[in-house]
């Protein structure tokens, strides 16, 4: 792509693509816009490597960086998942506190239209945390929608709950939970049948995501009908995924899992479990409630298709 220059009203500004040079300049950015959204960062070049480094992320090849005077003053992140026949765009874009309010978020969202060929009318997707004011109105201001929250919970102390395993259900930490990859993909792919951000596993792409994992599984004689992943961190239990297979749901199975996953892996203050909950999950965020877990914070996923932003861009 050429070096756009984009002359905004307040001052001259250039984008192009990133690349992995600008890693130092995000660094500084990323601390810069800590003083305006604290939760922002900080985020140490190490950790842009690893993210860089992750197959989604396709090595930054649809990231943008805005300069001022040769100095970094934005960035939009962005990359294509696939569902189905339809294509998302996530992204993210990061503007200095310094340089705001002079079209360069705008200009980099629109440089993020151009990247779809012209006959595919991606979907595009942020999510955004509720305490970024300043992201949620740019979002509106080009008519995205607020579709659900991810909502992050936490828990210290794992409540007592009465009441043991479903008759003929028995719960047990699997030994080699790489063994039970196509089990857990089948129940995975049918529990989350109905969630519209639905992406199926295969046998070996859910092996290859519990590489490191700690999994309990729920037996019905021999078979699994439901299972809880986490992953142990050094002073976090995360909740990576619980799920029931769905002609066993409503029995207790999915409280007995996490009672046991949290009661196994020593949660308490100096130890907390976390998870991420849809808002449009009732059921679990109740199952999560009960067990003790409290909402710490909220992102916002904000959609828009293609062909709307490019009117509000236009437009505005
Ligand atoms: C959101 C963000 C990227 C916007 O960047 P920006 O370069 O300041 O935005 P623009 O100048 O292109 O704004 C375009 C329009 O969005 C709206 N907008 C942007 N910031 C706004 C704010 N703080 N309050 C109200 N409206 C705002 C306005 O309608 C604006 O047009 P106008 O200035 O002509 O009225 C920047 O505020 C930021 O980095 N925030 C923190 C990170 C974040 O929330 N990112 C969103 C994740 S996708």
């Amino acid at each position: 792509m050429a070096h756009d220059q984009v002359t905004g009203l307040f001052q001259h500004f250039s984008l192009r693509p990133f690349k992995a040079i600008d890693i130092d300049d995000l660094v500084v950015l990323f601390d810069h816009a800590m003083s305006t959204e604290r939760a922002i960062g900080p985020v140490p070049k190490a950790a842009w490597e690893r993210f860089l480094a992750l197959p989604m992320t396709l090595n930054g090849r649809g990231f943008r960086v805005a300069h001022v005077d040769g100095k970094l003053a934005g960035y939009a992140e962005s990359f294509p998942k696939h569902r189905g026949d339809r294509i998302v765009r996530h992204c993210k874009i990061v503007v200095d506190p310094s340089y705001r309010r002079r079209r360069i978020g705008a200009s980099l969202l629109s440089n993020l239209t151009a990247i779809e060929p012209t006959e595919t009318n991606p979907e595009f997707q942020a999510l955004i945390p509720a305490d970024w004011p300043s992201g949620l109105a740019f979002a509106a201001a080009f008519g995205f929608e607020h579709t659900e929250s991810e909502i992050g919970m936490r828990c210290t102390q794992a409540a007592q709950l009465d009441g043991e395993a479903p008759q003929s259900i028995s719960i047990t930490r699997a030994a080699a939970p790489v063994n039970h990859a196509a089990d857990v993909a089948l129940i995975h792919n049918s529990a989350y049948a109905t969630d519209v951000s639905l992406r199926p596993y295969t046998a070996h792409e859910m092996a290859n995501t519990m590489e490191d994992d700690q999994v309990w599984i729920a037996l019905k004689g021999s078979h699994i009908v439901g299972y809880c992943r986490v992953e142990i961190e050094r002073d976090l239990v995360w909740i990576e995924d619980v799920a029931v297979a769905p002609s066993e749901q409503n029995r207790g199975i999915g409280r007995m899992l996490l009672k046991r996953a949290l009661g196994d892996s020593g949660v308490g203050t100096s130890k907390p479990a976390g998870l991420n909950v849809s808002s449009n999950n009732p059921a679990a965020i109740s199952v999560y409630t009960r067990l003790g877990f409290v909402r710490r914070r909220e992102q916002r996923r904000l959609t828009a298709p293609r062909s709307a932003l490019r009117q509000f861009l236009v437009a505005s």
